[in-house]
């Protein structure tokens, strides 16, 4: 694991940015896995500028979002596909027909989770994925729990996820109870994760995530056993 600390969300943005560029330049076909959240706004915000400069080409990129809120509609301004199309994509020249987010509203997300798993099994798996970390240690939505959970589901959000994320709805008893979220299976099998934090409220689960013991209480945990994770974390 590489663990890289900086003093700024600007610095971790850049950083961050220039990984994926990275990524883009030696493999323009990437299959990138992609996060929502406040902590890759920053990262977005400096691709898009290296798109526009003509120094990165998404053209062939092919991505796939971590999680959904179960029941948000994508016109929804809260939906994850909506923060995608307008913090990312709609900067980029990403083909939107190879941008992938779970579908929150269909109507089985059982099988809606199987058939993400499959997509993301025909596209040989994730080159990078780009993870923020919740304050109880979720990566994607997998909240703590017994067990580390493979595949696509559907997850009950934990009450200080919802608390977390009420800043981004009109009050806490609009955030969906619900979420649909890639399992560790396809975060593990990425052949690179980029795990991004800032905040000195961040720095007591990272510092659990990556140097306590694994364990499904502490979802993150599980990338200790991956062989390529980078972690930048900004205490600001
Ligand atoms: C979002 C996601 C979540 C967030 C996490 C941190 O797609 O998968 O795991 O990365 O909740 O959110 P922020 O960045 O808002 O602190």
């Amino acid at each position: 694991m590489k663990f890289i600390t900086v003093d700024s969300y600007e610095k971790l943005s850049r950083q961050a940015a220039n990984i994926i560029a990275a990524q883009v330049i030696s493999k323009p076909k990437s299959i990138l896995g992609l996060a929502t959240g406040s902590s890759p706004i920053g990262t977005y915000k400096e691709l898009a500028k290296k798109c526009d400069a003509g120094e990165l080409d998404f053209s062939d990129v092919t991505s796939v979002n971590l999680d959904e809120y179960v029941g948000l509609p994508v016109e929804n301004d809260q939906s994850y596909r909506y923060f995608m199309n307008t913090n990312l994509f709609e900067h980029i020249n990403i083909d939107i027909n190879r941008t992938n987010v779970p579908n929150g509203c269909a109507a089985d997300l059982e099988k809606e989770g199987a058939d993400y798993d499959a997509l993301i099994e025909s596209l040989g798996g994730i080159d990078l994925q780009l993870l923020g970390i919740g304050l109880d240690g979720h990566i994607g939505f997998n909240e703590p729990d017994d067990v580390f959970t493979k595949g696509t589901h559907v997850v009950t959000l934990d009450p200080s996820t919802i608390e977390a994320n009420a800043r981004f709805f009109a009050s806490e008893d609009e955030v969906p109870r619900k979420a649909i979220t890639m399992g560790m299976g396809a975060i593990m099998q990425a052949k690179k994760v980029l795990l991004i934090a800032n905040g000195k409220n961040k720095k007591d689960i990272v510092m659990q995530s990556f140097y306590g013991p694994i364990t499904p209480k502490v979802p993150a945990s599980i990338l200790q056993l991956h062989p390529d994770v980078t972690v930048i974390y900004s205490e600001n």
